[in-house]
C-alpha cells in the first residue's frame, strides 16, 4: 500500500508539478483540506475520483479513512498547499500511516515563499547583502522552541519569510526592532500569492501593522522581511561571483580586466 502526499502549490491551478498532475489524473480518491488549494486542479481528475474534504476530521479519522481506500486497492492522493515539507503537518500522518504499513511518495510543490518572491519580483539572496533566508512563523497559539524566537533569528539581518505571521505583525515589528532591525527595513507582503485576488503590499518593519490593517490582510500572507526586498535594489550594485568576469569556475575561466 502507498499514498502520495502531493504539494499542490502556492494557488494557481498550472503551478502544481507535472507529476503532482498525472498522480491526480490517475487517483481513485483525492483528500485535501486547505482553503489555499485550488480546486481547479480536480478538474483534471477522474470523473468517478472521490474527493475528500478532510477539514472536519480529527487526524485518526483521516487515516482511517486512507487506509480503508488502500485496502481496497484504490489509489489515494493527498494534496497540501505549497511545498508538504513547510507547515504542513504531515509527520503526523506518515507516522500512523507507517504504523499500518502503507509506503509514502512525497511530490514536492512551489511553496509560497517562493511564489511569493516571484511576484514581488525579488530574489531573497542579494551577493554581498544577504546569502541566507529563513524561514519562520511569528509566536502564537503554536510555541516556538525558544532556541528560535525571532529575537534570535533576527540578529542574523537575514531575509526572513514569515508564514502564518498575519495576525501577529504587532509581535513581528516589536521584535525584528529589538534585535537591532532599523524601523526602515523593506518589508514584502503577498497576500494570496498567485490567485486572482493576489495583492502585494510594499511596507516597512515600522509600518508593517498599519499597511495590513488598512489592507484588510489578516491571513493568507507571505510576509518576506529584510533589504533584499528593498524595491530600490535594482538601483543598487550587488553582483554574484557566479557572472563576474574576473571569477574562474568549473565551467568559465576568468579574465582579468
Ligand atoms: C499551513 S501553512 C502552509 C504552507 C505551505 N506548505 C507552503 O509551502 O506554502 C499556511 C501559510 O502559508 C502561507 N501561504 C500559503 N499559501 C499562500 C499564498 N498563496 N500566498 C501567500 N501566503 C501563502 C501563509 O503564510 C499561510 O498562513
Amino acid at each position: 500500500m502507498k499514498l502520495f502526499i502531493v504539494g499542490a502549490g502556492p494557488g494557481a491551478a498550472d503551478l502544481i508539478t507535472v507529476r503532482g498532475l498525472r498522480l491526480i489524473k490517475e487517483a481513485d480518491t483525492i483528500l485535501y483540506a486547505d482553503s489555499l488549494v485550488n480546486e481547479e486542479v480536480f478538474r483534471e481528475a477522474k470523473p468517478e475520483a472521490e474527493i475528500l474534504k478532510t477539514a472536519g476530521m480529527h487526524l485518526e479519522e483521516m487515516i482511517e479513512e486512507m487506509i480503508e481506500r488502500l485496502q481496497a486497492g484504490k489509489k489515494v492522493v493527498r494534496l497540501h498547499t505549497g511545498d508538504p515539507a513547510v507547515y504542513g503537518a504531515i509527520m503526523e500522518q506518515i507516522t500512523l500511516l507507517k504504523e499500518r504499513g502503507v509506503d509514502i511518495e512525497i511530490v514536492p510543490g512551489v511553496s509560497s515563499v517562493f511564489a511569493a518572491a516571484a511576484s514581488a519580483g525579488a530574489e531573497l539572496t542579494i551577493p554581498d547583502l544577504t546569502q541566507t533566508v529563513i524561514l519562520t512563523r511569528a509566536e502564537g497559539r503554536t510555541p516556538v522552541p525558544e532556541r528560535e524566537k525571532l529575537a534570535e533569528l533576527a540578529k542574523h539581518h537575514c531575509t526572513i519569510a514569515f508564514f502564518l505571521s498575519a495576525t501577529l505583525t504587532k509581535k513581528v515589528m516589536k521584535e525584528l526592532i529589538e534585535a537591532g532591525w532599523a524601523p526602515e527595513t523593506p518589508v514584502a507582503v503577498v497576500y494570496k500569492a498567485t490567485w486572482p485576488d493576489e495583492k502585494i503590499v510594499r511596507t516597512t518593519v515600522q509600518h508593517l501593522d498599519e499597511d495590513l490593517r488598512k489592507n484588510g490582510i489578516r491571513k493568507q500572507a507571505m510576509i518576506l522581511a529584510g533589504w533584499a526586498l528593498d524595491p530600490n535594489i535594482h538601483q543598487k550594485d550587488f553582483r554574484s561571483k557566479l557572472y563576474d568576469k574576473e571569477f574562474t569556475h568549473g565551467y568559465r575561466r576568468g579574465v582579468k580586466s
